[in-house]
Order: C-alpha cells, then structure tokens, then sequence
C-alpha cells in the first residue's frame, strides 16, 4: 500500500530520527544529494497562500535534482472543477509525489486514498507535520538532545501547528506544555496552564498567529481573547536563560509576539524557517 505524509502519527518514532539524521547530512553536504531524484517531479497544490513551504519544497526538489510544479488556487479549483480523487489520478499518470496545502484536511485524505504517488501535507486546517519535524530539528540542533527538555507552546493551542507539535512530542517522549485561552483546547486530555506557569524554565518558547489560514472571520473574537498569552520580553524572562524562541512564520509582530522577542537573541526564527527545506 502506498504510503502518505498526512499526519506526525504516519511515521514512526525511528523513522522520524532517521530524518532528523539524513536531514543534518543533507544540510552539511548537499551536492553529495544533487541527483537523488533526477527526473522525479513533484506537484504542489496550493489552496491558501505561501512563502517558507513553496520556497523550500521547489528548491529541495531542485536541489536533489528534481522539478517541481506550482498549481496555485485558480489552477486546478479542487472540487470545483474536479474531485481531489480524479486530480490525483491524473497526477500519478504524470508526476511522482504531490504535496497539498488545504483548507479541509479531507481533501488531503480524498487525494490519497487512491492513489499510487504518495502525497505530502504542506498544511491543513488540522495539522503541519512538515512544519513540526523542521521545528524539532531546530531543537535538536540547538540543545543538541531532547532529552529532559521542556517546550512549550502559547497561543492557539486548537491549530494545525500546535497538533503537529504535540504528536511530534508524544512520539519523541518529550515534555510539551501548551497554555491558551479556554475554548482553545486542542482537546487530546493536554492540560491548559497560565501562559506564566507553562513557560517557567521551559527550554523553548513557540507561538504561532492567533488567526490561522481560513479563520479570518473569527478575527475579532480572538483579538479579544489572546493578548494575556503573547510571548513578550516578561513573559519569555520566566524560561530558562538559555531558553530559544520558535514561531513557524509568518509572524504577527505585537500581537502573539512582540519585536523584541523575535529579534532578540534568543530567537532562532530564521533557523527554523531554513531548517523547512532540509527536512522536507
Ligand atoms: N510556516 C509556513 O508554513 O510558512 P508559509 O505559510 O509561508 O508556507
Ligand atoms: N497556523 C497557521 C500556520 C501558518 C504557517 C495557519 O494555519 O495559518
């Protein structure tokens, strides 16, 4: 059965740090990797906008010595012109691997369930597995083990970023706080604690926007309910001294993040954006 990349819980423990591996060999030595998918193409559907995810799927395709094709939202209007099922058996008759950035995680499922290529999730309503493994990669690097770390996570604790994130952590046993608004719950039994407790001698403090791809009409309820929870200067004094700052970008200065934060020395932003193109 042809295997996908829809969630975190599609890989297993192993086969997540033998990314983590091959992604640091990549990352030191690419030209050793420069025909490893000569004449391979990927397709990349997008429904919603993007810059670190296109960038870095297209060049890493063509730095492994592949192609990539960009199908923009009025490209291809899934499920309206066509069903993702029938745009994934044109597909396989043509490229190797499709990834997809949806609003409806369905159509992540519909464009797999029959299909011979495997298919990649680039983001969804529920979950951002791509965007987790650069995350944990950039912890990786950074405190060089997980083990006894502490990473927390405040903000929008219900996102497809915060999903990813926890997967990840449960798989890779390691301790992830998450502290949000109430009705912000991811809803998997995580206990919600004030932003000030979660981020106590944490070893990592991520965030992400309030407002996710596709919730802009919720846009001033959430205005309303998240300022207690922005990762500011005070707030990220209460992690540890050596504590790094992470947020997938694109990034909401002065609302879930202030300036000083995300230019302060802590943060390692731009690592972690970077870190997207070799762990993909
Ligand atoms: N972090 C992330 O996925 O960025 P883009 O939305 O720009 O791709
Ligand atoms: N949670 C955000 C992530 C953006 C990369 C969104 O879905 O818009």
């Amino acid at each position: 059965m042809q295997r996908h990349f829809l969630s975190i819980n599609d890989l297993s423990k192993k086969e997540i740090l033998q990314i983590f591996n091959l992604a640091k060999r990549v990352k030191k030595n690419p030209t050793i990797y420069s025909s490893k998918l000569k004449n391979k193409t990927m397709a990349m559907i997008f429904e919603k906008p993007s810059l670190r995810t296109r960038v870095s799927f297209e060049v890493g395709m063509t730095e492994l010595g592949g192609h990539a094709i960009y199908l923009g939202p009025n490209d291809i209007q899934m499920g309206v012109r066509e069903t993702p099922m029938d745009i994934a058996r044109n597909l396989e008759r043509m490229v190797d691997i499709v990834m997809a950035r949806v609003f409806e995680h369905q159509k992540l499922i519909d464009l797999s369930v029959d299909t011979k290529i495997p298919v990649i999730n680039a983001l969804s309503d529920i979950e951002h597995p791509c965007q987790a493994m650069a995350d944990f990669l950039t912890i990786l690097e950074h405190k060089k083990s997980f083990k006894k770390l502490k990473i927390t996570y405040i903000g929008d604790c219900n996102n497809n970023v915060t999903r990813s994130l926890y997967y990840l952590s449960q798989k890779l046993d390691v301790n992830f706080v998450m502290a949000g608004p109430e009705g912000y719950k991811l809803g998997l039994g995580t206990e919600l604690m004030s932003p000030f407790e979660a981020i106590k001698n944490a070893d990592c403090g991520i965030t992400d926007t309030w407002v996710s791809m596709g919730l802009e009409s919720e846009k001033k309820k959430r205005l309303k309910v998240f300022p207690k929870y922005q990762i500011n200067k005070k707030l990220m004094s209460l992690a540890k001294k050596d504590a790094i700052f992470m947020h997938c970008l694109p990034a909401y200065r002065g609302y879930e993040v202030t300036d000083e934060v995300i230019d302060g020395k802590q943060s390692v932003v731009f690592d972690e954006a970077e870190n997207r193109l070799h762990v993909q």
